[in-house]
């Protein structure tokens, strides 16, 4: 029997989930179906009840759906509940798990794809969203030698760095006006801004030399990183954390990791980017 998944959102016809699975699996010989279900915005939980219900195995959760997930799993990882947001669900044959693999999957973009270092470097996070929140925990666990997270709001940036005061090193939270001089070696993008080409009120000695400037998104070239790559540092979509989100929910579900280079070659030359 084919085991199903399926990408659950709203709207989700653009998702590149099935393109991306369908490639994992024919690479390592699963036999799995992977389809794309658009909920209605007030039936997340009846929809994911009944593709369960249905013999469905797992699910990936997207816009706006990722902190209602996280409410319907019986159980979580450390890293979805912190985040308060789940991108993975499985059903483990007695009840649903959640997950949230987009920090790892930023991570293994950035040491794996970019060959860049976390660990020892100084790490500044852009945003407290729902973007940020689902990134903290996997950055912290590559031991960066500081993490600040700055948002234009200062006080939800002070409030998300103190969900983490019991960890190493202990995140800085602060706004956008308390960063002009201060340098940092990756510099990541989790605002929403660059959605509606929104420029960033940051300063451009936020760059230091050699840096590297990550933006979340993906498809467009946003003001962020023609600001970054005007003030020197080297520059990069979230194409790569998308691929590898979605490697890391794969070997959740199939104990399997699939190599994500080749799927990301072929996205790129389908014109993902
Ligand atoms: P997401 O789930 O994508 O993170 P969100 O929870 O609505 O979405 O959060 C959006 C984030 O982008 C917030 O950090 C927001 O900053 P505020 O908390 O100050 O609103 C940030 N953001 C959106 N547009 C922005 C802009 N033009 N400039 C700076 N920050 C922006």
């Amino acid at each position: 029997m084919t085991d199903r998944y399926a990408v659950i959102g709203h709207p989700v016809a653009h998702s590149k989930s099935p393109f991306i699975h369908a490639s994992f699996a024919r690479q390592t010989g699963q036999d799995i179906s992977y389809e794309k279900i658009l909920a209605p915005l007030d039936g997340f939980a009846a929809a994911v009840g009944a593709f369960f219900s249905a013999g469905g195995r797992g699910l990936n959760v997207t816009v706006p759906f990722k902190q209602e997930a996280s409410r319907i799993a019986a159980r979580l990882s450390e890293r979805a509940r912190l985040a308060a947001a789940v991108n993975t669900l499985a059903f483990d044959g007695h009840d649903i798990y959640g997950d949230n693999t987009d920090g790892i999957g930023l991570v293994r973009d950035i040491c794996g794809n970019l060959n860049r270092k976390l660990s020892g470097q100084r790490v500044l996070l852009l945003g407290a969203g729902g973007a940020a929140r689902g990134v903290v925990l996997p950055l912290l666990n590559e031991h960066p030698r500081q993490l600040v997270i700055a948002n234009r709001s200062a006080q939800t940036a002070l409030d998300l760095a103190a969900e983490y005061a019991g960890y190493a090193p202990r995140p800085q939270g602060c706004g956008f006006g308390d960063l002009p001089g201060r340098a940092f070696d990756v510099v990541i993008n989790a605002t929403s801004a660059g959605l509606t080409d929104s420029a960033l009120d940051v300063p451009a000695d936020i760059f230091a030399a050699d840096s590297l400037a990550y933006d979340m998104l993906y498809g467009k070239e946003t003001p962020f990183i023609r600001q970054a790559r005007d003030a020197g540092a080297a520059v990069s979509d979230g194409f790569g954390m998308l691929v590898e989100q979605a490697a890391e929910a794969f070997l959740l579900w199939r104990g399997i990791r699939p190599d994500t280079a080749p799927v990301l070659r072929e996205l790129l030359a389908a014109g993902g980017q």
